[in-house]
């Protein structure tokens, strides 16, 4: 008797542990129920007074899934001898934290010690899509955020250098398929890339080019007129589209035509699965962003964390 009550205790444990990092649509309805549209009034509001934000969010929440699965530790500022994820080499385009902290600093004063940061990020990302015009969609919540934020492991993010099986790799680590590499590199629709990111294509591409040859000449040449000098002008760049501020398929089209920024992007036109999509998402708004919300649920559900920061830039 004592021992099948042990047996199920135990069995109850490595149920509820089991369950512990699943996340559901209505994870605070009874702890928080205003959290989400709290988060959206800040987001929207925040949105209003700088056009960045939006880019900067996605952006932050892809960094943040990427990196130790979505627990907010891009959010922790550096401490003591430790740097931080936000002051490794790739954080050129991280920006936009006070925003976080402020829907977090409302959703405290209503519900102290509920929401995690990492589920902030995530509504919010999905909120700057929508603000954007792009589509919208239930956020599965109750991520936890981690302890642990290292500058060193930047480098697991993807770089603009990448060719497709490497791009492969990375994903498919994560559990995220060719069509979520496709679709999710469709962010690009939106915001700003330093030359940095690109100049690889643009001045000493290899010992016989000097440009990208898979690059429209015209294209090419005025990247190089905005970065003329390789390693020069840090602040310099350009739009990742002309409709940088608007969630639309543009970057597809522009793709097709030798006029994306990144190898990486061009190099979703060298296997005939990846260029297929590309050539599904060019000519349909609606199948780029049915594909869109279906793969970012998924890299948003990549958990790894295990409290609710009471300050999304301190661990506990
Ligand atoms: C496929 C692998 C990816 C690579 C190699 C990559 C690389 C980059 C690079 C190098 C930049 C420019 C940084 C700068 O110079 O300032 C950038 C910007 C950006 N990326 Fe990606 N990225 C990838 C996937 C994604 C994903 C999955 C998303 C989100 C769904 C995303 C969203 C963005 C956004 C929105 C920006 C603009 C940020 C801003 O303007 O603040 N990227 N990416
Ligand atoms: C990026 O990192 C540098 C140090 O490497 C730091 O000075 C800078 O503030 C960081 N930028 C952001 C937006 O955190
Ligand atoms: C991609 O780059 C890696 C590392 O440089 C290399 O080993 C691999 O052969 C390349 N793959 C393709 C398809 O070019
Ligand atoms: C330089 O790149 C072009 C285009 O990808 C390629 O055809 C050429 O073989 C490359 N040259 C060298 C020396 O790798």
């Amino acid at each position: 008797m004592a021992f099948t009550v042990a047996l199920l205790c135990t069995l109850l444990v490595i149920l509820i542990s089991s369950l512990g990092n699943a996340l559901s649509l209505n994870y605070y309805e009874q702890t928080c129920p205003d959290a989400e549209s709290i988060i959206t009034k800040v987001v929207k509001s925040e949105v209003m007074k700088d056009q960045t934000v939006p880019a900067a969010l996605l952006r932050m929440h892809f960094h943040d899934c990427f990196i130790r699965g979505c627990d907010a530790s891009v959010l922790l500022n550096s401490a003591g001898k430790n740097t931080a994820e936000k002051d490794g080499p790739p954080n050129v385009s991280l920006h936009a934290f006070y925003v976080v902290d402020n829907a977090k600093k409302e959703v405290e004063a209503l519900c102290p010690g509920v929401v995690s940061c990492a589920d902030i990020l995530a509504l919010a990302a999905r909120d700057v899509v929508v603000l954007s015009g792009g589509p919208t969609w239930d956020v599965p919540k109750g991520r936890k955020d981690g302890r642990t934020s290292k500058a060193s492991e930047t480098v697991q993010l993807p770089a603009p250098t990448f060719n497709i099986s490497q791009l492969h790799q990375s994903f498919s680590q994560r559990g995220l398929s060719t069509e979520d590499l496709v679709s999710l590199s469709g962010g690009h629709t939106l915001g700003f890339s330093h030359c940095s990111s690109f100049q690889n294509r643009i001045h000493n591409f290899n010992s016989t080019h000097d440009i990208d040859p898979s690059m429209h000449p015209s294209f090419a040449a005025s990247l190089r007129s905005i970065c003329p000098i390789k390693n020069k002008a840090k602040n310099a760049g350009t739009g990742m589209d002309p409709s940088s501020t608007t969630f639309d398929n543009t970057y597809y089209k522009l793709l097709l035509e030798g006029k994306s920024l990144f190898s990486s992007d061009q190099a979703l036109l060298t296997a005939s699965k990846t260029k297929d999509l590309v050539s599904e998402f060019s000519s349909s708004k609606a199948a780029f962003h049915k594909a869109f919300v279906k793969s970012m649920i998924k890299m948003s559900s990549i958990t790894g964390g295990q409290e609710v920061r009471k300050d999304c830039r301190v661990v506990n």
